[in-house]
């Protein structure tokens, strides 16, 4: 599987990838405004937080097919090896497939429903991420939305990857991952709820505790 972290917080992407096996980061326009630094001083910042390897992803602002193209090929001179996301609407279907032929890979990304993320991978996206929790948010089913793409794809069109993000909770990414699909980026906040179980810290603070108690140190 492919673990990404979603963040445009350089200082985290260096401290979880100390732990993780992090295969990139993906942004998006919402959180690159967050970082308060600009998308080309990020990128390169977010590639040596990586140590210089690493899949980066970065999002067209554009509305319009020609110009999502133009931004994607600027993004892709800029930051070799990158991946553009592009909103999977009319107009991001017509930008995929020019990209496609272009050699230039995409994300189709604002994904709420599993017809809409077929269409993204039939355009010729490598990845679709399906928003799980925002779907949740409104009343939807984001895991069942993610088990039927991974389903459509592995049936309709195997090239392409589910790449499923936005998450509250490290249950919703377990569940997704259950469901077969093959790639997870998470936001900072859940990765750390992942990796600190306080059962687990209390276990430890007893085994401590009764050494120190019997032999006066924390030493073997
Ligand atoms: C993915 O493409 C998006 O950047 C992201 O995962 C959305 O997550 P959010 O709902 O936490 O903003």
């Amino acid at each position: 599987m492919e673990l990404y972290l979603d963040t445009a917080d350089v200082a985290a992407v260096k401290r979880l990838a100390r732990v993780l096996p992090l295969q990139g980061v993906t942004t998006n326009p919402s959180i690159v405004a967050k970082a308060g630094i600009s998308l080309w001083e990020v990128l390169p910042a977010l590639q040596d937080a990586l140590g210089g390897e690493g899949k980066l992803f970065a999002q067209v602002i554009a509305a319009q097919a020609d110009e999502m193209v133009k931004e994607a090929e600027l993004l892709v001179k800029r930051v070799p090896g990158l991946v553009v996301k592009v909103p999977t609407t009319v107009e991001g279907l017509a930008a995929m497939k020019q990209l496609k032929i272009a050699g230039i890979p995409t994300l189709g990304t604002a994904v709420y429903g599993a017809t809409q993320g077929l269409l993204a991978a039939l355009a010729g996206a490598e990845y679709v991420a399906p928003y799980v929790n925002r779907l949740d948010a409104q009343g939807g089913d984001g895991i069942q939305m993610v088990q039927d793409l991974q389903q459509l794809l592995t049936l309709h069109a195997p090239q392409s990857k589910v790449l499923a993000a936005s998450f509250r909770t490290p249950h919703q990414a377990m569940s997704c991952l259950l469901a077969g699909c093959e790639a997870i980026t998470l936001p900072v906040d859940v990765t750390e709820q992942l990796l600190t179980t306080p059962a687990v810290n209390a276990a430890i603070a007893t085994f401590e505790k009764d050494w120190q108690g019997a032999f006066g140190s924390l030493s073997l």
